[in-house]
Protein backbone atom coordinates (compact mmCIF):
# COMPACT_ATOMS: atom_id res chain seq x y z
CA UNK A 1 0.00 0.00 0.00
CA UNK A 2 1.46 3.51 -0.34
CA UNK A 3 1.43 5.89 1.76
CA UNK A 4 -1.30 8.06 0.29
CA UNK A 5 -3.60 5.56 0.26
CA UNK A 6 -2.78 4.62 3.91
CA UNK A 7 -3.59 7.65 4.89
CA UNK A 8 -6.46 8.01 3.16
CA UNK A 9 -7.65 5.16 5.43
CA UNK A 10 -6.72 6.70 8.12
CA UNK A 11 -8.51 9.81 7.23
CA UNK A 12 -11.52 8.13 6.57
CA UNK A 13 -11.39 6.13 9.86
CA UNK A 14 -10.71 9.39 11.76
CA UNK A 15 -11.59 12.52 9.94
CA UNK A 16 -9.82 16.28 10.73
CA UNK A 17 -10.61 19.88 10.43
CA UNK A 18 -9.00 21.37 7.45
CA UNK A 19 -8.66 24.86 6.35
CA UNK A 20 -8.17 25.54 2.58
CA UNK A 21 -7.46 29.10 1.48
CA UNK A 22 -8.24 29.61 -2.09
CA UNK A 23 -10.64 27.40 -1.36
CA UNK A 24 -12.91 28.76 -4.53
CA UNK A 25 -9.89 28.83 -6.84
CA UNK A 26 -8.63 26.27 -8.97
CA UNK A 27 -6.60 23.96 -6.58
CA UNK A 28 -8.71 25.20 -3.35
CA UNK A 29 -11.64 23.73 -5.20
CA UNK A 30 -9.94 20.38 -6.16
CA UNK A 31 -8.46 19.83 -2.81
CA UNK A 32 -11.78 20.79 -1.25
CA UNK A 33 -13.43 18.00 -3.53
CA UNK A 34 -10.76 15.45 -2.56
CA UNK A 35 -11.01 16.59 1.06
CA UNK A 36 -14.82 16.36 1.37
CA UNK A 37 -15.05 12.73 -0.32
CA UNK A 38 -13.09 11.58 2.41
CA UNK A 39 -15.44 12.95 4.38
CA UNK A 40 -13.03 15.29 6.04
CA UNK A 41 -14.44 18.82 7.95
CA UNK A 42 -12.82 21.99 5.59
CA UNK A 43 -13.08 25.10 6.60
CA UNK A 44 -12.58 27.31 3.10
CA UNK A 45 -11.42 31.19 3.22
CA UNK A 46 -11.32 33.17 -0.16
CA UNK A 47 -12.04 36.68 -0.90
CA UNK A 48 -13.55 35.44 -5.00
CA UNK A 49 -10.16 37.93 -5.99
CA UNK A 50 -9.80 35.22 -8.71
CA UNK A 51 -11.72 32.40 -7.65
CA UNK A 52 -15.31 32.03 -8.19
CA UNK A 53 -18.68 30.73 -6.72
CA UNK A 54 -19.39 28.24 -9.83
CA UNK A 55 -16.57 26.02 -8.53
CA UNK A 56 -17.71 25.57 -5.06
CA UNK A 57 -21.32 25.04 -6.57
CA UNK A 58 -19.47 22.59 -8.93
CA UNK A 59 -17.85 20.95 -5.76
CA UNK A 60 -21.34 20.90 -4.03
CA UNK A 61 -22.53 18.87 -6.96
CA UNK A 62 -19.71 16.19 -6.65
CA UNK A 63 -19.98 15.02 -3.03
CA UNK A 64 -23.17 13.96 -0.83
CA UNK A 65 -25.34 16.20 0.77
CA UNK A 66 -23.81 14.79 4.04
CA UNK A 67 -20.36 15.15 2.50
CA UNK A 68 -21.09 18.83 1.94
CA UNK A 69 -22.23 19.73 5.74
CA UNK A 70 -19.05 18.80 6.53
CA UNK A 71 -17.91 22.21 4.40
CA UNK A 72 -18.05 25.94 6.18
CA UNK A 73 -17.21 29.07 3.82
CA UNK A 74 -15.92 31.82 5.19
CA UNK A 75 -15.81 34.87 3.14
CA UNK A 76 -12.28 36.51 3.74
CA UNK A 77 -9.35 38.03 2.94
CA UNK A 78 -6.09 37.20 3.88
CA UNK A 79 -4.49 40.41 4.12
CA UNK A 80 -7.26 41.14 7.07
CA UNK A 81 -5.29 39.33 9.78
CA UNK A 82 -8.68 38.80 12.02
CA UNK A 83 -9.86 36.94 9.30
CA UNK A 84 -7.22 34.48 9.03
CA UNK A 85 -7.07 34.20 13.06
CA UNK A 86 -11.16 33.07 12.53
CA UNK A 87 -10.24 30.83 9.63
CA UNK A 88 -7.81 28.62 11.78
CA UNK A 89 -9.68 28.83 14.62
CA UNK A 90 -9.93 24.75 15.39
CA UNK A 91 -8.06 23.50 12.65
CA UNK A 92 -5.70 20.45 11.98
CA UNK A 93 -4.29 21.54 8.75
CA UNK A 94 -3.80 24.25 7.13
CA UNK A 95 -3.54 24.11 3.18
CA UNK A 96 -2.57 27.32 2.08
CA UNK A 97 -3.26 28.42 -1.86
CA UNK A 98 -4.71 31.90 -1.60
CA UNK A 99 -2.09 34.19 -3.73
CA UNK A 100 -2.52 36.07 -6.56
CA UNK A 101 -0.94 34.25 -9.07
CA UNK A 102 0.67 34.74 -12.36
CA UNK A 103 4.21 36.36 -13.61
CA UNK A 104 2.72 39.10 -15.76
CA UNK A 105 -0.11 39.92 -13.67
CA UNK A 106 3.17 41.07 -11.38
CA UNK A 107 4.80 42.61 -13.84
CA UNK A 108 1.33 44.46 -13.90
CA UNK A 109 0.82 45.66 -10.70
CA UNK A 110 3.90 44.21 -8.48
CA UNK A 111 1.71 45.84 -5.38
CA UNK A 112 -1.35 44.21 -5.32
CA UNK A 113 0.66 40.93 -5.85
CA UNK A 114 2.66 42.03 -2.92
CA UNK A 115 0.22 42.52 -0.78
CA UNK A 116 -1.61 39.02 -0.84
CA UNK A 117 1.12 37.17 -1.31
CA UNK A 118 3.65 38.15 1.14
CA UNK A 119 1.40 40.60 3.53
CA UNK A 120 -0.98 38.28 3.25
CA UNK A 121 0.70 35.32 3.65
CA UNK A 122 2.93 36.60 6.98
CA UNK A 123 -1.40 36.97 8.46
CA UNK A 124 -1.59 33.65 7.63
CA UNK A 125 1.27 32.15 9.13
CA UNK A 126 1.05 34.28 12.52
CA UNK A 127 -2.35 32.94 12.57
CA UNK A 128 -1.84 29.68 11.82
CA UNK A 129 1.22 29.92 14.90
CA UNK A 130 -1.32 31.12 17.19
CA UNK A 131 -4.16 29.01 16.48
CA UNK A 132 -1.23 26.12 17.23
CA UNK A 133 -2.22 24.13 13.97
CA UNK A 134 -0.60 20.58 13.45
CA UNK A 135 0.70 21.68 10.61
CA UNK A 136 0.97 24.69 7.73
CA UNK A 137 1.19 23.79 4.43
CA UNK A 138 1.88 26.21 1.41
CA UNK A 139 1.89 26.71 -1.91
CA UNK A 140 5.55 27.60 -3.49
CA UNK A 141 6.15 28.15 -7.09
CA UNK A 142 8.73 26.71 -9.03
CA UNK A 143 9.65 30.25 -10.05
CA UNK A 144 11.86 30.45 -7.30
CA UNK A 145 14.67 28.75 -9.04
CA UNK A 146 14.37 31.61 -11.30
CA UNK A 147 17.37 32.40 -13.83
CA UNK A 148 19.51 29.22 -12.37
CA UNK A 149 20.51 27.12 -15.55
CA UNK A 150 20.08 23.81 -14.05
CA UNK A 151 18.29 20.99 -14.90
CA UNK A 152 16.19 19.10 -13.22
CA UNK A 153 15.39 21.93 -10.54
CA UNK A 154 16.99 20.31 -7.24
CA UNK A 155 15.42 22.18 -4.19
CA UNK A 156 18.84 23.12 -2.73
CA UNK A 157 19.99 25.15 -5.85
CA UNK A 158 18.36 28.24 -6.99
CA UNK A 159 18.96 31.54 -9.13
CA UNK A 160 17.61 34.65 -9.31
CA UNK A 161 13.74 35.37 -9.76
CA UNK A 162 12.95 36.61 -12.90
CA UNK A 163 9.72 38.59 -11.95
CA UNK A 164 7.76 40.55 -8.78
CA UNK A 165 5.35 37.31 -8.81
CA UNK A 166 8.75 34.66 -8.17
CA UNK A 167 10.10 37.46 -5.35
CA UNK A 168 7.03 37.09 -3.22
CA UNK A 169 7.03 32.72 -3.39
CA UNK A 170 10.96 32.92 -2.61
CA UNK A 171 10.10 35.77 0.61
CA UNK A 172 7.13 33.14 1.89
CA UNK A 173 10.15 30.65 2.10
CA UNK A 174 12.40 33.15 3.80
CA UNK A 175 9.90 33.97 6.29
CA UNK A 176 8.88 30.14 6.90
CA UNK A 177 12.47 29.28 7.63
CA UNK A 178 12.22 32.04 9.95
CA UNK A 179 9.20 31.16 11.95
CA UNK A 180 10.72 27.84 12.01
CA UNK A 181 14.24 28.98 13.66
CA UNK A 182 12.32 31.61 15.74
CA UNK A 183 9.31 30.32 17.08
CA UNK A 184 9.77 26.55 16.34
CA UNK A 185 7.02 26.39 13.75
CA UNK A 186 8.10 24.60 11.09
CA UNK A 187 6.21 24.61 7.63
CA UNK A 188 6.15 22.96 4.30
CA UNK A 189 6.20 24.28 1.36
CA UNK A 190 5.26 22.45 -2.24
CA UNK A 191 6.87 24.12 -5.45
CA UNK A 192 4.13 23.44 -7.76
CA UNK A 193 5.21 23.42 -11.55
CA UNK A 194 2.01 24.68 -14.20
CA UNK A 195 -0.34 22.49 -12.32
CA UNK A 196 -3.42 22.00 -14.44
CA UNK A 197 -6.51 20.24 -14.48
CA UNK A 198 -10.13 20.81 -13.91
CA UNK A 199 -11.85 24.16 -12.71
CA UNK A 200 -8.18 26.13 -13.91
CA UNK A 201 -10.33 29.69 -15.24
CA UNK A 202 -9.45 29.61 -18.96
CA UNK A 203 -10.60 33.31 -19.62
CA UNK A 204 -8.66 36.81 -18.94
CA UNK A 205 -5.64 37.81 -19.02
CA UNK A 206 -3.34 36.39 -16.76
CA UNK A 207 -5.18 32.69 -17.72
CA UNK A 208 -2.63 29.84 -17.36
CA UNK A 209 -1.30 28.09 -20.94
CA UNK A 210 -3.46 25.02 -20.74
CA UNK A 211 -6.76 26.35 -20.10
CA UNK A 212 -5.97 29.07 -22.29
CA UNK A 213 -5.45 27.13 -25.49
CA UNK A 214 -7.97 24.64 -24.63
CA UNK A 215 -10.65 27.05 -24.51
CA UNK A 216 -8.98 29.34 -28.01
CA UNK A 217 -9.25 25.78 -29.63
CA UNK A 218 -12.91 24.92 -28.17
CA UNK A 219 -14.16 28.67 -30.03
CA UNK A 220 -12.06 27.86 -33.07
CA UNK A 221 -9.85 30.73 -32.54
CA UNK A 222 -6.35 31.63 -32.53
CA UNK A 223 -3.74 30.26 -30.53
CA UNK A 224 -0.39 32.34 -29.31
CA UNK A 225 2.70 30.40 -28.17
CA UNK A 226 5.09 33.13 -27.02
CA UNK A 227 8.84 32.18 -28.38
CA UNK A 228 9.77 29.50 -30.92
CA UNK A 229 7.78 27.01 -29.22
CA UNK A 230 10.74 25.38 -27.30
CA UNK A 231 10.13 27.12 -24.19
CA UNK A 232 9.37 24.23 -21.76
CA UNK A 233 7.51 23.11 -18.60
CA UNK A 234 7.03 19.69 -16.57
CA UNK A 235 2.92 19.85 -16.60
CA UNK A 236 1.64 18.59 -13.64
CA UNK A 237 -1.43 17.12 -13.47
CA UNK A 238 -3.91 18.38 -10.19
CA UNK A 239 -4.43 15.55 -8.84
CA UNK A 240 -0.82 14.64 -7.77
CA UNK A 241 -0.70 18.29 -6.45
CA UNK A 242 -3.76 16.95 -4.06
CA UNK A 243 -1.71 14.29 -3.21
CA UNK A 244 1.06 16.56 -2.50
CA UNK A 245 -0.96 18.22 -0.19
CA UNK A 246 -2.51 15.58 1.98
CA UNK A 247 0.70 14.09 2.57
CA UNK A 248 2.36 16.83 3.75
CA UNK A 249 0.41 17.96 5.68
CA UNK A 250 -0.01 14.45 7.51
CA UNK A 251 3.72 14.03 7.20
CA UNK A 252 5.89 13.52 10.00
CA UNK A 253 8.35 16.25 12.09
CA UNK A 254 11.21 14.78 9.60
CA UNK A 255 9.72 15.85 6.69
CA UNK A 256 8.62 19.77 8.47
CA UNK A 257 10.31 22.43 7.68
CA UNK A 258 11.53 21.81 3.98
CA UNK A 259 10.34 22.89 0.24
CA UNK A 260 9.63 20.13 -2.13
CA UNK A 261 9.15 20.45 -5.96
CA UNK A 262 5.53 19.06 -7.27
CA UNK A 263 5.90 17.36 -10.42
CA UNK A 264 5.99 14.68 -12.51
CA UNK A 265 9.80 15.08 -13.95
CA UNK A 266 8.84 15.50 -17.18
CA UNK A 267 9.32 18.20 -19.98
CA UNK A 268 6.91 19.13 -22.61
CA UNK A 269 7.67 21.76 -25.00
CA UNK A 270 4.95 24.21 -26.05
CA UNK A 271 4.74 22.77 -29.76
CA UNK A 272 4.26 19.30 -28.32
CA UNK A 273 1.81 20.43 -25.43
CA UNK A 274 -0.32 22.10 -28.44
CA UNK A 275 -0.56 18.88 -30.51
CA UNK A 276 -1.13 16.98 -27.05
CA UNK A 277 -3.87 19.28 -26.67
CA UNK A 278 -4.97 19.61 -30.19
CA UNK A 279 -5.36 15.66 -30.38
CA UNK A 280 -6.93 14.88 -27.24
CA UNK A 281 -9.70 17.43 -27.98
CA UNK A 282 -10.21 15.39 -31.46
CA UNK A 283 -11.03 12.49 -29.62
CA UNK A 284 -13.62 14.82 -27.70
CA UNK A 285 -14.98 15.68 -30.97
CA UNK A 286 -13.46 19.32 -31.54
CA UNK A 287 -11.57 19.56 -34.31
CA UNK A 288 -9.07 22.24 -34.77
CA UNK A 289 -7.34 23.20 -37.74
CA UNK A 290 -5.40 26.40 -37.29
CA UNK A 291 -1.57 26.56 -37.17
CA UNK A 292 -0.76 28.39 -34.00
CA UNK A 293 0.83 32.09 -33.96
CA UNK A 294 4.54 32.31 -33.08
CA UNK A 295 4.70 35.90 -31.52
CA UNK A 296 7.62 37.48 -29.53
CA UNK A 297 8.74 35.90 -26.12
CA UNK A 298 7.22 36.86 -22.75
CA UNK A 299 9.02 38.74 -19.87
CA UNK A 300 9.52 36.82 -16.86
CA UNK A 301 9.45 33.45 -18.40
CA UNK A 302 11.79 30.72 -17.50
CA UNK A 303 13.26 29.37 -20.72
CA UNK A 304 13.01 25.37 -19.19
CA UNK A 305 11.78 23.77 -16.60
CA UNK A 306 12.05 20.14 -15.06
CA UNK A 307 11.66 18.76 -11.54
CA UNK A 308 13.75 16.77 -9.84
CA UNK A 309 10.71 15.51 -7.82
CA UNK A 310 12.98 12.71 -5.46
CA UNK A 311 12.84 14.71 -2.18
CA UNK A 312 8.94 14.28 -2.38
CA UNK A 313 9.46 10.76 -3.12
CA UNK A 314 11.70 9.87 -0.48
CA UNK A 315 9.71 12.13 2.11
CA UNK A 316 7.05 12.22 1.67
CA UNK A 317 6.13 9.04 0.09
CA UNK A 318 5.20 11.45 -3.28
CA UNK A 319 4.04 9.54 -6.51
CA UNK A 320 2.67 11.18 -9.09
CA UNK A 321 0.06 8.56 -10.77
CA UNK A 322 -0.75 11.12 -13.57
CA UNK A 323 1.94 12.00 -16.53
CA UNK A 324 1.10 15.10 -18.76
CA UNK A 325 -1.02 12.90 -21.06
CA UNK A 326 -3.08 10.97 -19.16
CA UNK A 327 -3.76 14.68 -17.46
CA UNK A 328 -4.95 16.29 -20.40
CA UNK A 329 -7.07 12.97 -21.26
CA UNK A 330 -8.78 13.54 -18.17
CA UNK A 331 -8.76 17.40 -17.82
CA UNK A 332 -10.19 17.85 -21.65
CA UNK A 333 -13.50 16.44 -21.26
CA UNK A 334 -14.39 18.83 -18.92
CA UNK A 335 -13.05 21.70 -20.62
CA UNK A 336 -15.44 20.77 -23.51
CA UNK A 337 -19.00 20.49 -21.28
CA UNK A 338 -17.40 23.66 -19.39
CA UNK A 339 -17.04 25.82 -22.71
CA UNK A 340 -20.70 24.89 -23.81
CA UNK A 341 -21.91 25.80 -20.70
CA UNK A 342 -22.98 22.63 -18.78
CA UNK A 343 -21.27 23.49 -15.91
N1 LIG B 1 -1.59 26.79 -10.91
C1 LIG B 1 -0.26 26.68 -10.94
O1 LIG B 1 0.31 26.14 -11.88
C2 LIG B 1 0.57 27.21 -9.81
C3 LIG B 1 1.98 27.10 -9.90
C4 LIG B 1 2.76 27.58 -8.86
C5 LIG B 1 2.15 28.08 -7.73
N2 LIG B 1 0.79 28.19 -7.66
C6 LIG B 1 0.18 28.75 -6.44
O2 LIG B 1 -0.89 27.91 -6.04
C7 LIG B 1 -1.88 28.68 -5.38
C8 LIG B 1 -3.25 28.43 -6.00
O3 LIG B 1 -3.20 28.79 -7.37
P1 LIG B 1 -4.38 28.53 -8.39
O4 LIG B 1 -3.77 28.13 -9.66
O5 LIG B 1 -5.39 27.66 -7.76
O6 LIG B 1 -4.93 30.01 -8.58
P2 LIG B 1 -6.40 30.60 -8.44
O7 LIG B 1 -6.29 32.04 -8.83
O8 LIG B 1 -7.38 29.74 -9.15
O9 LIG B 1 -6.68 30.48 -6.88
C9 LIG B 1 -6.25 31.43 -5.93
C10 LIG B 1 -7.40 31.68 -4.98
O10 LIG B 1 -6.96 32.58 -3.95
C11 LIG B 1 -7.98 33.54 -3.74
N3 LIG B 1 -7.41 34.77 -3.20
C12 LIG B 1 -6.59 35.65 -3.84
N4 LIG B 1 -6.29 36.68 -3.04
C13 LIG B 1 -6.92 36.45 -1.86
C14 LIG B 1 -7.00 37.16 -0.64
N5 LIG B 1 -6.38 38.34 -0.48
N6 LIG B 1 -7.73 36.63 0.37
C15 LIG B 1 -8.40 35.45 0.21
N7 LIG B 1 -8.36 34.74 -0.93
C16 LIG B 1 -7.63 35.22 -1.96
C17 LIG B 1 -8.59 33.75 -5.11
O11 LIG B 1 -9.88 34.34 -5.07
C18 LIG B 1 -8.59 32.34 -5.67
O12 LIG B 1 -9.78 31.66 -5.36
C19 LIG B 1 -1.40 30.12 -5.45
O13 LIG B 1 -0.70 30.40 -4.26
C20 LIG B 1 -0.44 30.11 -6.62
O14 LIG B 1 0.51 31.13 -6.54
C21 LIG B 1 -0.01 27.76 -8.68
Amino acid sequence: MTRYEQIKTELLATPKTWLVTGVAGFIGSNLLEHLLKLNQRVIGLDNFATGFQHNLDEVQSQVTAEQWKGFRFIKGDIRQLQDCHTACTGVDYVLHQAALGSVPRSINDPIATNETNISGFLNMLVAARDAEVKSFTYAASSSTYGDHPALPKVEETIGNPLSPYAVTKYVNELYTDVFARTYGFKSIGLRYFNIFGKRQDPDGAYAAVIPKWTAAMIKNEEVFINGDGETSRDFCFIENAVQANILAATSGEAAKGEVYNVAVSGRTDLNQLFNAIKQSLGDNEVRYDKEPVYRAFRAGDVRHSQADISKAQRLLGYAPVFDIEAGITKAMPWYVSFMQGDK
